[in-house]
This record gives C-alpha cells, structure tokens and sequence, in this order.
C-alpha cells in the first residue's frame, strides 16, 4: 500500500515536473521567437513627405501592423499620393495623435483572426467625428488573398464588417484589400503551427503593382480637382 501510495505520488510529481518543463519551454519559445529563428528585421516606416504647394490638401495614412508589411503597404500608398501633390503624413496609428489639420485620412490595418487589431479600430472610434468631416478610406493586408479570388475577396471585405457595425457613422469612401506577408521564422510556436495546419503560406505576397492603382485611384477622392 505504502509503496504504491509513493509511486503513485512520485508519478504525479514527475508527471508535474515534466509538463511543467514543457509548458516553460514553449512559453519561452513564444515569449522568445526570433532568438532561435532568422526572422528579417521588423520595421514600422514612418515618415513626411511634401506634396506640390498648389495642391493645398494634407492627408493622413495611418496603419496598424504587428509585423511591419502593413507598414509598406500604407507607405506605398502615401508616396503615390504625393507623387499626386498631395502633403501626406505616414504614421502607426498609436502615434497619429493630432488627426484635426488633415483634409483626408486612410486608415489601414493587418489582419489577425478575421479581424483588424485593435488599434485601427479604437483609432476609428476615437476620431469617429473628424473622420465625419473628411473623405476617409480604409485598407487591409491579409494573407487569405495569397490566392485572390472572388470568393476570398468576399471574405476579406467581410473582415471590415465589425468596424462598419461599431463605427457606422465614419463611411469610407474607398475601401483597399490586399495580400499580405508572412515570415513563420516571427511566430510563436503555437501560430506556426496553427496557420501551418489552415495552409497558409509563408512569404511576401504584396502586389505593388495594384497597391500603387489603388493610390492612384484615390487621389481623385483626395485631391479632388487635381484629377
Ligand atoms: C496569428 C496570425 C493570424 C492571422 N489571421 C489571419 C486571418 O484571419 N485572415 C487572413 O487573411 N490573414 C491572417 N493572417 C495573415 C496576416 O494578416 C498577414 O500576414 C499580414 O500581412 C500581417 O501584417 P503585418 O506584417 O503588418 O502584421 C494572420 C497572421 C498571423 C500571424
């Protein structure tokens, strides 16, 4: 009895000790993704750029992004349109705090569990009455549109429907869906394998090409009379 009593206890302090050890260590692997990978480096680009002094509009592209390809996307998309003449502030939407000396605002965000992250969203719902007052468009990186089909783009489109139901008052003019990028070396172990498992792959699929139309197409909407 005594002795199957202390095997019974010495197994479940084993079994404690070893379950623990595995959930440190991929708690670890989580908290520590890119020390053991060779992810690239993670960027948020930022920046100012001066349209033509004729064209008196100043626009805000602002993004949120946890990986930096969002970051690209949106800096494309502010270059384009001050290529267009257009003055235009790039910036994460953390650090787009005074929105009020702009004439246009796009706001973009990449998905994460059919969703926008938060940060675009509470962006929205803290600028709800300025983005009333201003055209407004907003845009998506995702990876469903690797393959860019008609009933993905369908999905994709459905991602924004908790944005428009909480902020139905902000009504965006124009709206961006675009293929994404995804480097497995900067997930947890637990994201790998869950985006692994739904086949979804890994690399850079953004199509410059329809990012710099879709500018392009909005500067008739931003810099109205310019076009
Ligand atoms: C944990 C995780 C969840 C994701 N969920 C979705 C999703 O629900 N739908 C989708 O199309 N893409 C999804 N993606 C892909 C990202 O939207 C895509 O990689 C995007 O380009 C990431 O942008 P970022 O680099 O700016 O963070 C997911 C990626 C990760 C890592």
């Amino acid at each position: 009895m005594g002795t199957e009593d202390g095997e019974k206890k010495m197994n479940r302090r084993d079994f404690l000790l070893i379950t623990g050890g595995i959930i440190s260590a991929l708690s670890l692997a989580d908290l520590l993704p890119s020390a053991t990978s060779h992810a690239a480096a993670i960027e948020f680009p930022e920046s100012k750029c001066e349209g033509n002094s004729m064209v008196n509009k100043r626009i805000l592209v602002a993004y949120a992004s946890k990986y930096g390809s969002t970051g690209g996307i949106a800096e494309t998309i502010g270059k384009e349109l001050c290529r267009e003449g257009a003055t235009v502030d790039i910036l994460q939407v953390k650090n787009a705090i005074d929105v009020n000396s702009y004439q246009g605002v796009i706001i973009g965000s990449a998905v994460y569990m059919g969703k926008w992250l938060p940060d675009a969203t509470d962006f929205v719902k803290t600028n709800c009455e300025m983005l009333q007052r201003v055209p407004v468009a907003y845009f998506m990186a995702c990876m469903t549109l690797h393959n860019p089909t008609e009933e993905n783009r369908r999905t994709v489109l459905a991602y924004l429907n908790p944005v428009l139901k909480a902020i139905p008052d902000v009504k965006p003019v124009k709206i961006g869906t675009f293929a994404g990028a995804l480097d497995y070396n900067n997930l947890s172990w637990l994201n790998k394998k869950i985006l692994k498992s739904k086949g979804t792959p890994e690399g850079d699929f953004r199509d410059w090409k329809a990012i710099h139309a879709w500018a392009k197409g909005s500067a008739g909407v931003f810099i109205p009379g310019e076009k």
